[in-house]
């Protein structure tokens, strides 16, 4: 049996996804980028914003059409499989055979054996899955994820996860670093720690910052990265750890979601925008360059346009390198979505978010010029025909026109340290001169 499997969302479903692949490997099937030759779809989904899920439905409907009635069956996996599983198993139209939420995924080889008889379904959630034996099938070659906490206790008012994906669980740390051991032998020289909220980690008294140190201290890791974490968790030791060790990216993600303070706590969000900017000020005063990126939610039930221009005023303020802008989209079984009716009309949602571009644009472009000129160490991440691509230690992008030279097993020009000979390959290291800025990315040419 051959299976085609696509992936919505996060970091974490796709990461999730190389669990599924690793498990259905396991369990004697094959994959096939091929949706209309396979026998089964499996859809890893994202139900985060209404706009997630109607991506979905619109998906399944398209197979049925390309495969011109060949049968399969077909699976919905991950948060809208735990989100809306009466509705998906009472939709005739979609017809979905198989449902598994995210801590089904050991059960999916039996759930596919069972649903060529009739539905098949576990969304049952879990306080204790962290899939911590199974081995991930990555397809990355120099970053490797590790989930080290799943599910999420916050309850952000509008926010679905804690639903779709239960209650926070943390990883053993040995096995986090046996795991994180294992993949340096294997080659890769970055790992990325996963979770929802992934400083509010701890086992036995291990904390984030404590685990951040011990990742650092394995010989042959280059970098380390982690997300998404919330800034209530971001304690002056995390930044004391981060500003002490080198190989942590000089890039944190810091979700502001509004600048108001009232939507904020609307929000469920336990900081003011003064707590959230002194945080700014000490990140950067002990991590100078460091970049910063957010998400923010606008229109939010009820928000004005004065506590709109608080999000504005902390854009100007903190000048983000980067940010993921959305509309408020109600979710199921939310406080939000129960509470406050979404109010404010989609044309303000539209404005607010062009505005808020605009205003973010300008900031990537003035952060990313400012790199012209300097010289970057960047981890080789892809190698295509025309083009090397990498990043730099503050995780941007950055695009190398593909010199011949790079290729050749060992030159000269550069250092002579081995990580610097026989480059080329994802994973390696490389001097490299920024020539050009974007908001999205940088340029460069090899030093
Ligand atoms: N655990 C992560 C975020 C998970 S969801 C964290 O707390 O940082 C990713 C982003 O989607 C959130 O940060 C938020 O900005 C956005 N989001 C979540 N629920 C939303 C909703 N109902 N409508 C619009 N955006 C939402
Ligand atoms: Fe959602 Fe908030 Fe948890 Fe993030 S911290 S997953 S936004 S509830
Ligand atoms: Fe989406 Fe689930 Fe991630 S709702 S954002 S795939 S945790």
């Amino acid at each position: 049996m051959k299976i085609f499997l696509r992936t919505y969302g996060c970091q974490m479903n796709e990461y999730d996804t190389e669990l599924i692949r690793s498990i259905l490997l396991k369990g004697g099937y094959a994959f096939t980028d091929s949706e209309v030759e396979a026998d089964v779809i499996l859809l890893n989904t994202c139900s985060v914003r209404e706009k997630a899920n109607r991506t979905v439905f619109g998906l399944v409907h398209r197979i049925r059409h390309d495969r011109q009635g060949r049968p399969a069956i077909y699976g919905i996996l991950g948060c809208m499989a735990t989100n809306l599983k009466e509705e998906l198993l009472n939709d005739t139209h979609l017809d979905i055979d198989l449902i598994a939420g995210p801590d089904s995924y050991r059960q999916l080889p039996e759930l596919i054996r069972m649903a060529g008889e009739s539905k098949s379904f576990d969304v049952t959630l879990s306080e204790t899955e962290t899939y911590a034996d199974v081995t991930p099938n990555r397809e990355s070659a120099a970053n490797a994820w590790i989930a080290i906490m799943r599910g999420c206790n916050n309850f952000c008012s509008y926010c679905v996860v804690p639903y779709t994906r239960g209650r926070e669980r943390s990883r053993d740390p040995d096995g986090i670093l046996n795991e994180a051991r294992t993949l340096v032998d294997e080659g890769f020289r970055q790992v990325t720690l996963l979770g929802q909220n992934v400083n509010s980690y701890h086992f036995n008294g291990v904390t984030f910052p404590d685990l951040l140190e011990q990742i650092c201290a394995i010989d042959g890791l280059r970098r380390v990265w982690w997300t998404s974490p919330h800034p209530k968790d971001v304690a002056d030791r995390l930044i004391e750890v981060i500003a002490d060790n080198p190989r942590i990216c000089r890039h944190i993600h810091l979700p502001l979601q509004s600048g108001s303070d009232e939507i904020l706590a609307q929000m469920n969000r336990p900081y003011t925008q003064a707590h959230y900017l002194n945080l700014v000020d000490k990140i950067r005063t002990r991590c100078p360059g460091i970049a910063i990126t957010t998400d923010i939610i606008v229109g939010f039930p009820g928000e004005t346009d004065a506590q709109f221009q608080e999000t504005v005023k902390v854009f100007e303020t903190v000048g983000y390198d980067a940010a993921f802008i959305f509309k408020y989209s109600p979710r199921k079984q939310t406080r939000a979505a129960r509470d406050y009716p979404d109010d404010v009309p989609d044309e303000v949602k539209t404005q607010r978010i062009v505005a808020l571009n605009e205003l973010q644009q300008t900031w990537a472009l003035r952060r990313n010029e400012g790199l012209i000129g300097t010289t970057q160490e960047i981890m080789i991440e892809a190698v295509r025909e025309d083009v090397i691509e990498g990043r730099t230690i503050q995780n941007k992008r950055v695009i190398l026109d593909k010199n011949p030279e790079l290729q050749s097993p060992c030159t000269s020009y550069i250092s002579n340290s081995p990580e610097n000979r026989g480059a080329g390959e994802p994973g390696d290291f490389r001097s490299v001169e920024i020539t050009h800025a974007t908001p999205h990315l940088l340029k460069g040419h090899l030093m």
